[in-house]
């Protein structure tokens, strides 16, 4: 029994992949290397390509059969909030066609089972009580409403192909196992704050007139490792047919921005650098997952804390004792 990884090369995909193994599963990644990198996942199998191209079907058929995969965690997507406003064709391209390819695929290797990585974003506004997955879906971006059709996309491939599949909405993900498995990215609060403070600049805190606790936004923030073990968790209960259509992987706790940027700039030993700045457009003041479905259903819940997070954000980030500079 082979588990597929789409997307294995990357932040998520790769810690995915090290739960996996270390539970002794075997692993396929299937990757276009586009944001991932092949030495995240050395010792697993790669197919290199592009969802996104519909040639790429009977690849992915074959690869399913000449591993064995019997389920499908599936990872790959683009998923920048600004560039999906930019090129919304593109993001329907990559995140949704990139899963019709995929499920084209599954169909005919006769996979059934699927994990399927989406967001918090499928929520869109939200209020400062915790929301748990009956709240109303209205994403405010493309890239929320590329998640939200995959979900319709996978319950409509349940009705008429049999295909069985969970769809984890994460709410913010951060830290990391180890260095070799560290966020790249810039593109959310943590990743950005610890670039910042690399580059030796104040971090910045948008918006200090919430209202919320601290002024500041609040954001479910969930160790990477404990999202990696998420899966593991929907991959049993798919099995077992405990696991529902959707379920949020969150902690069930607020964190505020400015509680965030201060451990980080304490970790970077400079407390209290952070500039504030007014409110950009589109954050919601307070969004926190209600875990108790995930809890109930699968018996998952998060074992990290923010802390935890962040200490393993900021060390993975460390320069390489080594590492060439210039
Ligand atoms: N990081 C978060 O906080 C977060 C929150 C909610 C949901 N998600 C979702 O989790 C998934 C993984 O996110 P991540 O943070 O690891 O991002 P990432 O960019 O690090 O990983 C995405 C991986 O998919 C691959 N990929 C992208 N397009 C592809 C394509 N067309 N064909 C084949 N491979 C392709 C990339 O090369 C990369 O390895 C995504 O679906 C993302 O939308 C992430």
């Amino acid at each position: 029994m082979t588990v597929m990884v789409t997307g294995g090369a990357g932040y998520i995909g790769a810690h995915v992949v090290a739960a996996l193994a270390a539970t002794g599963r075997s692993v396929v990644v299937v990757d276009d290397l586009s944001s991932g990198r092949r030495d995240a996942v050395p010792e697993v199998p790669l197919v290199r390509l592009d969802l996104a191209d519909p040639g790429c079907v009977p690849a992915l058929v074959t690869a399913a059969q000449e591993h064995g995969v019997t389920a499908v965690v599936h990872l790959a997507a683009k998923k920048r909030v600004d560039e999906s406003v930019a090129r919304p064709l593109w993001y329907a391209e990559q995140n949704v066609g990139g899963l019709v390819h995929l499920l084209h695929a599954l169909v005919q290797a006769q996979v059934q089972r699927v994990v399927f990585s989406s967001s918090a974003a499928v929520y869109g506004s939200t209020g400062p009580d915790p929301v748990d997955e009956r709240h109303p879906t209205d994403p405010v971006n493309p890239y929320g409403r590329t998640k939200l059709v995959g979900e319709w996309l996978l319950q409509d491939a349940a009705q008429a192909h049999g295909v069985r599949a969970v769809a984890l909405r994460y709410f913010n993900v951060a830290g990391a196992l180890r260095p070799q498995l560290a966020d790249h990215g810039t593109g959310n609060l943590v990743t950005a704050t610890i670039a910042a403070l690399r580059r030796g600049d104040a971090p910045v805190i948008y918006g200090t007139d919430y209202d919320t606790s601290d002024g500041t936004c609040v954001r479910d923030f969930v160790h990477v490792q404990d999202v990696a073990e998420a899966h593991l968790a929907a991959l049993d209960g798919l099995e077992a047919g405990t696991a529902p259509d959707v379920l949020n992987v969150g902690t069930g706790h607020g964190t505020s921005v400015s509680q965030v940027v201060e451990r980080l700039t304490a970790l970077a030993g400079r407390p209290g650098s952070a500039r504030a700045l007014g409110r950009r457009a589109g954050d919601p003041p307070s969004v926190v997952a209600d875990v108790d479905a995930i809890a109930t259903r699968l018996g998952w819940r998060a074992r990290y804390d923010v802390d935890d997070m962040l200490t393993s954000a900021w060390a993975a980030t460390a320069p390489q004792v080594g590492a060439r500079t210039s």
